[in-house]
């Protein structure tokens, strides 16, 4: 459990560093971000370098004991650069090319952009690789952020193509596969193939998709091309990579694979705002974050990083980004990192050090003010620095919130981690189903397929029990219960991993319906997972918001929110929609000794009714629900965090931090009786 701060050393005067490096570790940080956007003072013209300052600044915080994380500054081609070789600007989906003046304007498949990363990119892992004070390198920053995955210049279209070359053994199959010969859309060569972009309507969904796969595959090649080099030149070091909240514009997880650790930026009042909460939850929590939302991220980059992740930027205060921009709560930053901590992260970092002075962000608050002096989150950290060193030493199992320990830097084994082994419940997230829900507007329920997602997720940890969320090859032996909102594409694999798992395993509308090529299976959806429950989905429906037909079955009366399937099967349905108008009712829910087919997607409290019945069926041992409270068990402890609006009760405990009133912004701790 180590906190971290994001630095720009070449923002400020040389003359501050030594300051700057010495109020970090009396603040009790540990861990210092630098670099990832400093190629015009790395390279200010053409393979003219300049690194004495970057070495400079990396021994001045080394000196103060300070390790640091360096980022390949690739996300921020200089002007020169981009006047050299223009084809590296990526094309949006109107035709524009994207211009200079801000940052991640490339195109992932220049040629002469990856040949400039490789250049760069090996001169620095020369220069620093072996530095004492380097302990990681950060590839980039942000891959898609700026809506910049998907790039329609002539680069992408040629590399588009060759990628379709390799996939398909030839143009007929390829024509046969995505069903071209709907509206005369058969290409006769490879080399002909278009883009899916500015068509008259819709394109069609396999040459979408495929164009999907092959942006994300692009993704995955250029960081490879970095952590290849870093690997050889930078032995030792962990790679890392900064993912987003609420992204999935590529496969994270075949990013991870390249990298040691996956890391991602913790905005909890950014992302609320911006990413279509309805008014009530915003009002509920504008200024604590959405109690699920930074959870729900920790278990899945968890999951991507196989265990090893951190919160590589994290929100201090105001942001600048959202419509709005509220402070958090007075004790929401000491928080969040310690929700963080209790999912098992193992650095926490914040965004950033210094408010800037200049340039964008100028409204985007850091530790501290541009001035120098500490902002309000300041005093949050240092707090949440004292907890982490007191716990991690801490082997009486007495109250550390009273205790006073002098020395932030004091360590023991830290009892908090990713203790995946103990966790009893799984969700699936596949980023191409996810994306192919998308693209069909499958979910019909929610806004977005991922907010749907979210649902399940919330849905679970109202529950009060850990999660996991795992990719489509995990091994699905040790749970109870495994939730698959996503799993548009099921091979043999993925259900071999369901076979033999002998928890419960809820199946959501859609899975296994499409082929790889989106294409319908031939034995009609659920496709392969037939063989797991008998159920053939004849009709897909999805209805207005309006429209709420119930099935009231023994356990709980649910309404359908969106999208509902007509299932033929000879097993009896746990109930009947209300609204049948023709004498074959229309059944609700079907189970298959432990395998559960879910036909429609749910009002939210129906949902949660649903996912709820399914945990106490699976034998996992689930706590009340209260609004905005949250648990997470880590090893032998429990910590409870309330996200309010309300006062939360957590009853009498053990307790190292908190007591059992908590008000909103409050955390506690406590020994598992
Ligand atoms: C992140 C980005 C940072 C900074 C921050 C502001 O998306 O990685 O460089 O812009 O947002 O919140």
């Amino acid at each position: 459990m180590k906190l971290g701060v994001c630095y720009y050393p070449e923002h400020w005067p040389r003359s501050e560093w030594a300051e700057h490096a010495s109020s970090m570790v009396e603040m009790g940080i540990k861990v210092v971000r630098i670099g990832e956007f400093a190629w015009s003072r790395l390279e200010p013209a053409d393979g003219e370098l300049s690194f004495q300052w970057l070495q400079d600044s990396i021994d001045c915080l080394g000196n103060a004991g300070l390790e640091v994380v360096l980022g390949t500054p690739t996300a921020t081609p200089p002007k020169w650069l981009v006047d050299k070789t223009p084809d590296i600007l990526a094309v949006d989906q109107w035709g524009q090319q994207r211009r200079f003046g801000s940052r991640r304007h490339y195109c992932f498949s220049s040629p002469g952009y990856r040949q400039e990363c490789k250049r760069i990119v090996t001169l620095l892992a020369k220069q620093f690789g072996r530095h004492p004070s380097v302990v990681a390198w950060q590839t980039d920053n942000e891959y898609g952020c700026h809506d910049t995955i998907f790039s329609y210049s002539e680069a992408a279209r040629l590399a588009f193509s060759q990628w379709c070359s390799r996939q398909y053994a030839d143009i007929d199959q390829l024509n046969q596969r995505w069903g071209n010969v709907f509206w005369s859309m058969e290409y006769n060569d490879f080399a002909d193939i278009e883009l899916p972009v500015s068509t008259v309507t819709e394109a069609n969904p396999a040459h979408t998709l495929a164009f999907w796969r092959f942006s994300s595959d692009q993704v995955a090649s250029f960081n490879k091309l970095q952590t290849d080099i870093l690997r050889e030149l930078s032995p030792g070091r962990a790679l890392v990579h900064n993912y987003m909240g609420n992204f999935t514009d590529f496969d994270h997880y075949k990013v991870a694979k390249d990298l040691d650790v996956a890391t991602w930026d913790n905005y909890p009042l950014g992302f609320l705002d911006r990413d279509g909460n309805c008014d009530e939850d915003l009002q509920r929590w504008y200024r604590t974050g959405h109690p699920d939302s930074s959870a729900m991220h920790h278990d899945l980059y968890r999951g991507a990083g196989r265990g090893r992740w951190w919160v590589m930027e994290q929100q201090p205060g105001p942001v600048n980004w959202a419509a709005h921009n509220p402070s958090p709560l007075p004790g929401m930053v000491r928080l969040w990192g310690w929700e963080a901590f209790a999912h098992g992260a193992e650095v926490v970092s914040y965004f950033r050090w210094q408010q800037a002075p200049f340039a964008q962000e100028q409204l985007h608050s850091g530790l501290r003010l541009p001035d120098g002096r500490n902002d309000t989150a300041a005093g949050e950290v240092a707090t949440l620095s004292k907890e982490i060193a007191r716990l991690g030493a801490n082997t009486s199992g007495q109250r550390i919130d009273d205790q006073s320990i002098d020395d932030p830097a004091a360590t023991g084994q830290p009892p908090v981690a990713a203790v995946l082994s103990e966790t009893k419940v799984a969700i699936m997230f596949d980023y191409v189903g996810n994306a192919m829900q998308d693209i069909a507007n499958f979910s019909g329920a929610t806004s977005t397929a991922y907010a749907h997602f979210a649902e399940v997720y919330s849905a679970c940890r109202r529950c009060g029990v850990n999660i996991d969320i795992v990719p489509a090859d995990a091994p699905l032996q040790q749970y109870a219960l495994v939730l698959l909102p996503n799993m548009v594409v099921v091979n043999e694999q993925v259900l071999a991993s369901l076979r033999n798992c002998a928890g419960h395993i809820i199946l959501f509308p859609g899975s296994g319906s499409r082929s790889a090529d989106f294409a319908t299976p031939e034995n009609l959806a659920p496709g392969l997972l037939k063989q797991l429950i008998d159920v053939t989905v004849t009709r897909s429906e999805t209805l207005p918001a309006f429209a709420k037909p119930s099935a009231t079955t023994d356990e709980h009366q649910y309404h359908v929110r969106g999208w509902r399937e007509r299932i033929d099967s000879p097993i009896e349905p746990s109930g009947y929609f209300d609204d049948s108008w023709d004498d074959d009712s229309w059944g609700f829910h079907y189970r298959q000794k432990n395998i559960h087919y879910l036909n429609a997607t749910l009002q939210p409290q129906d949902l949660d009714a649903f996912v709820r019945h399914r945990m106490v069926e699976a034998g996992v041992t689930v706590r009340e629900a209260q609004q905005g409270l949250r648990y997470r068990e880590s090893g032998q402890m429990v910590f409870a965090f309330n996200y309010g609006p309300d006062q939360a009760e957590v009853g009498k405990q053990d307790f190292l931090i908190g007591n059992s009133t908590l008000n909103p912004g409050e955390l506690a701790i406590w020994h598992k009786p």
